[in-house]
């Protein structure tokens, strides 16, 4: 066999690779990173990783629905097919009807044509084909700072511009919103403006839900400025079912008569298994033929076999029992968390903490000297004491706005309880000794 090619001498002398210019925009992302980290450094504990609770993942529930799925040969063909580039069409009908259901909606059903419901291979792949529907390069995104750092990501690798919306303890700030806006009008820019980017429940990474009121005053906000041209809501719901206290709140999907408006994101990876990663989505109907010409140049249809497992799951009616072992075990979590939080830094001045009532996330600020981006020197004595945050910087939109260096993102999915005290208490030593 000639390997002469393999060798780096054959290259010797060639010009170097040629790169698109999108792969430029790819680079330093952090999340693979931060994945690799916590695989890497198994000893640490990683209050990192987004990654699920690993003892509460449904093996017996999945075991069910797949036997029953193989048990029945004209259903294990079709899960073993090839299947349609928007889903598979009793999923998505089932889907449309769980967001009817979830929102007590029930006129929502009718209202959802099944063409406007798209099945994709986790949320993410569903983000990243509306964001490729919507942007060219040097358009904007408005996205609440803090926001998930991974669609942060997939937007730089677009060309697209993330402009920070402020927000609060209540979440993304209306009046910010608005100011954004103007301040894009007056400078004759509005036409870059796409969209607006939020997680509405238990969001990643401050915990925060976006309260009723706000979300019919950002709704009501976009309604006027749509008149001008449109401007899209990117609502991510990855979180919603992962309530521990209080009520469930209306997606601003349902709060949006027009059905022209919001576009509704969501996975089962938070709330079933990442590994099955199916997600799903509603969106407007322009706006869905949109995506589904560019999915078919992808993809022509995500894993149908995971497609055909979530059916399973849900015609059986194992995804709420499952729900409510999550719920418990994730309260437990977040109790020892927030339990430690407030025996470990309590006492430490300028620092504070949002206590969420759902999701897998708390936001940590700490005071304003505290450096807490990777070179910075919280992150080594982290690390040395055994202990692993995500640091809070990566999580903002990158044009715009100074970024703060002092915030933390913890999570509180991975470690058991006696594990999330320690790394807390760690965390809570590394920080007196750089302060
Ligand atoms: C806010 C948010 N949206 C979407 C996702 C994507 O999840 P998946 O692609 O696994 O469905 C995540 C995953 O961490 C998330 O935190």
């Amino acid at each position: 066999m000639d390997t002469s090619l393999d060798s780096p001498s054959a290259t010797r002398g060639w010009p170097p690779p040629r790169w698109s210019r999108r792969s430029g925009w790819a680079r330093n992302q952090p999340i693979s990173q931060l994945m690799a980290q916590a695989l890497q450094y198994p000893e640490l504990i990683s209050l990192a990783a987004g990654f699920v609770d690993n003892e509460t993942l449904p093996v017996e529930k999945t075991r069910q629905a797949l036997a029953e799925l193989m048990d029945d040969p004209r259903l294990a063909r079709a899960a073993l097919q090839y299947g349609s580039t928007a889903g598979n069409p009793e999923l998505r009908d089932r889907l449309r009807a769980r967001l009817a259901h979830m929102d007590q909606k029930p006129e929502l059903e009718q209202a959802i044509e099944l063409d406007q419901v798209i099945v994709t291979a986790g949320s993410n792949q569903l983000l990243h084909l509306v964001a490729e529907a919507l942007f060219d390069p040097g358009d904007v995104c408005l996205c609440a700072a803090p926001s998930y750092f991974v669609f942060l990501g997939t937007l730089a690798n677009l060309g697209v511009h993330s402009v920070p919306v402020e927000t609060d303890q209540d979440g993304l700030v209306p009046e910010a919103l608005e100011h954004q806006l103007a301040h894009f009008q007056r400078s004759g820019q509005l036409e870059r403006v796409k969209a607006v980017y939020l997680v509405s429940y238990f969001d990643n990474p401050a915990g925060i839900t976006l309260p009723l009121k706000r979300r019919e005053q950002v709704l009501e906000i976009l309604r006027r400025w749509n008149r001008h041209q449109r401007i899209y809501l990117i609502e991510d719901g990855a979180y919603r079912l992962l309530r521990y206290y209080g009520e469930d709140v209306p997606s601003l999907r349902s709060l949006d008569e027009s059905g022209q408006l919001v576009v509704w994101t969501d996975t089962f990876s938070k709330c079933f298994s990442p590994g099955v990663r199916v997600g799903w989505g509603v969106l407007p109907p322009e706006l869905a033929q949109v995506v589904l010409d560019l999915k078919g140049n992808v993809d022509f249809g995500s894993p149908h076999f995971a497609q055909c497992v979530i059916n399973q799951v849900l015609a059986r009616g194992l995804l709420e029992p499952h729900v409510e072992v999550l719920r418990r075990a994730y309260r437990t979590k977040l109790e020892a968390m927030l339990q430690a939080l407030e025996e470990h830094l309590g006492p430490l001045p300028g620092c504070r903490w949002i206590r969420p009532q759902g999701g897998l996330y708390v936001w940590l600020t700490l005071p304003p000297e505290v450096d807490t981006r990777p070179e910075g020197p919280l992150f080594h004595a982290a690390v040395e004491r055994g202990v692993l945050y995500v640091p809070g910087h990566y999580c903002y939109p990158t044009h715009g706005g100074p970024v703060p260096h002092n915030t933390i993102r913890l999570s509180f999915g991975v470690q058991p309880p006696e594990r999330i005290a320690q790394g807390v208490r760690l965390l809570a030593e590394a920080i007196t000794e750089v302060l």
